[in-house]
């Protein structure tokens, strides 16, 4: 094992536990965007980089920033970062990992008394689970210049806007489009995160470079059938909004099956009036819909989005399908790809290139500057579960080659397109 004597490492491994403790739901790690949960947590995250001697700064939609100067004020910025939301009933790393540890770096940096021939900017985005408001990655495109003001209009399930919920902790939403980073003021994005899947603990290995980001779509259907009597109404005089959306999301299961790469999943569904006896004449379920190419994940929403059509038809429930969300896939930039299996390499480890089948933070970036991510393997690959767990020997190894990475890079190496 690694022995890399960091003690910013053990720190990290505490906050990690100490964050998870801001919650909105009593007894689970729910910790969804702009909630008080989520308030608390930022407050928390940025006292951290106080007490690092940081000046953290929060945006107009929640992100928390912070720099350490490079060896002269107002150098271009290696960006660190990733986010501190979570989906309900989550585990404490998908996230907070890349932040605390971007953390870590500078007050390892700092402990040797180090600046470097660039600044580093730590980032703590809010909203990378897109599961509170029908977008995602609200900070991460902010700051990469690609936040979509029509985004604010887009409500949760209590009927309040992004834009209302904004404006409800205090931001301007005016001052969102001067958050966007200038493309000769940033040399790149690098992201560590927990690799949420089984690759890594299979080959024994720690970390891997991550090749690219899926790409993703999400949808949300809507079923209208006929409430009625589960006693009276005889099975062929009904329409059963549930059981259409039964037949659509085995469907969905059986193409996404036999397309190569293609993912789809249905996590959320909700049949109304929702009693025992009555027959569920409202349906509303999601679609989430990945591939590592866009042209696999089109054709899949195509086919997807037509054999419920059909299904619909042909029982006689009426359709409407919302697209909420897409996202194209992002390439991994080859010299951070590089820097990574250097590290990887020079702490004795196999270099395992993967793609990421999880969306991230990184995304955002990849039309602003280099991009890249770091994996670390996770326990049997769970992730979006209370069980998701990495071992302080890890979160040590993780620290030590992001830390490698950033002292190892050469600026000059990276083009900055102004
Ligand atoms: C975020 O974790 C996502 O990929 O949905
Ligand atoms: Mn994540
Ligand atoms: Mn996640």
């Amino acid at each position: 094992m690694l022995r890399t004597n960091l003690p910013a490492a053990q720190r990290m491994m505490e906050r990690l536990d100490a964050l998870a403790r801001h919650t909105d739901e009593p007894g689970k790690l729910t910790r969804l965007y702009l909630s008080p949960a989520h308030k608390a947590a930022m407050a928390e995250v940025a006292g951290w980089m106080r007490e690092a001697g940081l000046n953290p700064v929060i945006d107009a939609v929640g992100t928390i920033s912070a720099r350490y100067e490079g060896s002269e004020p107002g150098l271009p910025a290696l960006l660190l970062g990733s986010h501190i939301d979570s989906v309900r009933d989550a585990g404490k790393y998908d996230g907070p990992l890349g932040v605390l540890a971007a953390l870590a770096v500078v007050e390892e940096l700092q402990r040797m008394g180090e600046r470097l021939p660039f600044a580093i900017e730590i980032l703590a985005f809010g909203d990378e689970e897109g599961v509170r408001f029908p977008m995602t990655l609200s900070g991460s495109k902010a700051v990469a210049g690609k936040f979509d003001m029509a985004a604010l209009a887009g409500r949760d399930k209590d009927g309040i806007s992004l834009g209302e919920a904004l404006s409800g902790f205090g931001y301007d939403t005016s001052a969102i489009p001067a958050i966007a980073r200038k493309k000769e003021d940033v040399l790149a994005y690098l992201e560590l995160h927990i690799e949420q899947g089984p690759v890594l603990e299979a080959e024994n290995q720690p970390l891997g470079i991550v090749s690219a980001i899926a790409s993703i779509a999400r949808l949300n259907v809507t079923l209208t059938g006929v409430a009625g009597h589960a006693g009276t109404v005889p099975m062929a005089y009904r329409k059963d909004a549930l059981v259409a959306a039964a037949a659509m999301i085995v469907e969905t299961e059986a193409i996404a099956r036999a397309m190569p790469g293609l993912v789809a999943t249905t996590g959320r569904i909700e049949a109304k009036p929702g009693a025992v006896n009555v027959i569920a004449g409202d349906v509303a379920f999601s679609l989430d819909i990945r591939a590592p190419e866009d042209e696999v994940r089109r054709a899949g929403v195509e086919r997807i989005l037509t054999a419920c059509r059909a299904i619909a038809e042909a029982r006689g429930i009426g359709i409407t399908i919302d697209a909420g969300y897409e996202e194209e896939a992002a390439l991994c930039n080859p010299l951070i790809k590089e820097a990574l299996g250097a590290a990887i390499t020079a702490f004795g480890y196999r270099p395992i290139t993967l793609p990421s089948g999880a969306g991230h933070d990184a995304m955002a970036f990849v039309d602003l500057c280099p991009m890249g991510m770091l994996f670390l393997r996770c326990k049997d690959g769970i992730s979006h579960n209370p069980a998701e767990s990495i071992t302080p020997e890890d979160g040590e190894i993780a620290l030590a080659a992001l830390l490698h990475v950033v002292r190892n890079l050469d600026p000059k190496a990276f083009t900055v397109k102004a």
